[in-house]
């Protein structure tokens, strides 16, 4: 059983006080707090080998070779890839989505399917290979409560279908997708399923294998790790077969001069894709959030989650005013709650509230979701509020934000 006062203590900015309250931090989706250990892996990096990995033989070189490799076997392992090789190091998942959908073969006259859910990195990148390729990109649309249903993704993948981009977790309505039923169904039409997991690697167990999907894109940051690393996971074939990305240094094996010619020979993946000198630091922080977050266990985070989730929605269901977006049934949700309030024009003001009254760190706008708001009837410019909950939440967070919830439409009324 996970020691979770202990665990709150491992974050540094929690022990922050501020207007004479700790902060509550309620927006981890979008970016979660760092542990010690991550910080003080990277510092370890910064303080003892500041150094280039790969390209420099001496002993500081190495060490991080060594270190960078080591954290892509960790990382490899929590997302239980095959291989190592499987897994490259990106800047966010945005990074990693626009690799495939820039990369990606995909033959004349495919059609790539995507949702109306999607954050705008899972859907814009395809919208723009689309473009360009003069294919054709067809939208599943979500239920208002964020689950799907089955027979408009049969309806939509069909023989043409090449490519499919898929939010694993809403960062919008917290829902989980029937992944298992959209992989099988997009394989037995040789369909590729590229499943942004943004917001599922935080906070689940990831097993790419027996998922089987093709492609996942992780946004490390979301994840105790460093800001700016992601992860794009592709099954070794597709990897082998895909474009370039980016070229350039340490991408090559060889690049030779002939007839007045330059010619490279580049290395397989993941060097392939990882030009130039790497974010060393970043890479080694995210092993350090991978251990960390295997050393509570997946399934205790989960469950730690639900708990704050469904006390959340059972309160918020009961306020006046409060319109939750996203279906209540815990089971296929993430732990965040999304929702608007009549009394108050823009989600921007409820944030404001919460943070300057209570010290409450909420998200407010469109969350990079426009399509869904509007599919939802929402003005973007008004947007949602969302609090997301991770490893470092306790009741009492919940207790002052909802707190504060009720003064502000007390107030506001
Ligand atoms: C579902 C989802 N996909 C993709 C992204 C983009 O992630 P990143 O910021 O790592 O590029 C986010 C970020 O909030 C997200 O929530």
């Amino acid at each position: 059983m996970a020691d979770w006062k202990k665990i709150r203590n491992d974050f540094p900015a929690l022990k922050r006080t501020i207007d004479g309250h700790s902060p509550v931090y309620l927006d981890s989706a979008c970016m979660a707090l760092k542990p010690q250990q991550v910080i003080d892996a990277m510092n370890e990096y910064y303080e003892r080998y500041p150094a280039c990995g790969g390209r420099s033989i001496h002993t500081f070189g190495q060490e991080v070779s060594e270190a960078y490799d080591r954290s892509r076997e960790v990382f490899a392992a929590f997302i239980n890839a095959k291989s190592p090789h499987e897994c490259i190091w990106t800047r966010n998942a945005s990074e990693s989505i626009n690799i495939v959908a820039r990369s990606v073969k995909l033959p004349k006259g495919s059609k790539i399917v995507t949702t109306s859910l999607e954050h705008h990195s899972g859907s814009l990148p395809f919208v723009e290979r689309a473009r360009r390729d003069g294919l054709r990109v067809e939208v599943v649309k979500a239920r208002p409560d964020g689950t799907f249903d089955i027979e408009s993704w049969k309806d939509a993948i069909d023989n043409d279908t090449r490519m499919i981009s898929v939010v694993h977790s809403s960062n919008v309505t917290g829902t989980v997708a029937p992944l298992d039923t959209i992989v099988e169904l997009a394989h037995d039409r040789g369909a590729l399923v590229l499943s942004d997991d943004a917001q599922y690697a935080p906070h689940h167990p990831m097993d790419v294998q027996s998922s089987d999907v093709d492609f996942s894109a992780i946004s490390i940051h979301k994840m105790c790790g460093p800001s700016g690393m992601g992860l794009l996971y592709g099954k070794a074939e597709l990897l082998d077969e895909m474009d370039m990305f980016l070229t350039g240094g340490d991408t090559v094996a060889d690049v030779r001069f002939e007839n007045g010619q330059i010619i490279p020979e580049y290395l397989p993946p993941p060097e392939k894709f990882e030009a130039g000198l790497q974010n060393y630091a970043g890479a080694i922080g995210a092993g350090a959030a991978a251990e960390y977050l295997q050393s509570i266990g997946m399934q205790e985070i989960e469950k730690h989650e639900k708990a704050l989730l469904s006390k959340a929605l059972q309160e918020l269901l009961n306020m006046e005013n409060v319109h939750i977006i996203g279906t209540q049934d815990t089971e296929i949700r993430t732990g965040l709650v999304t929702f608007t309030v009549d009394t108050v024009e823009s989600a921007h003001d409820v944030a404001t509230f919460l943070d300057t009254e209570f010290g409450v760190m909420v998200r407010s706008g469109w969350h990079c979701a426009g399509p869904f708001h509007y599919q939802l009837g929402i003005d973007p410019k008004h947007g949602s509020v969302r609090a997301s909950f991770y490893v470092y939440n306790n009741a009492n967070d919940l207790d002052r934000f909802l707190t504060g919830l009720r003064q502000l439409i007390r107030v506001s009324s």
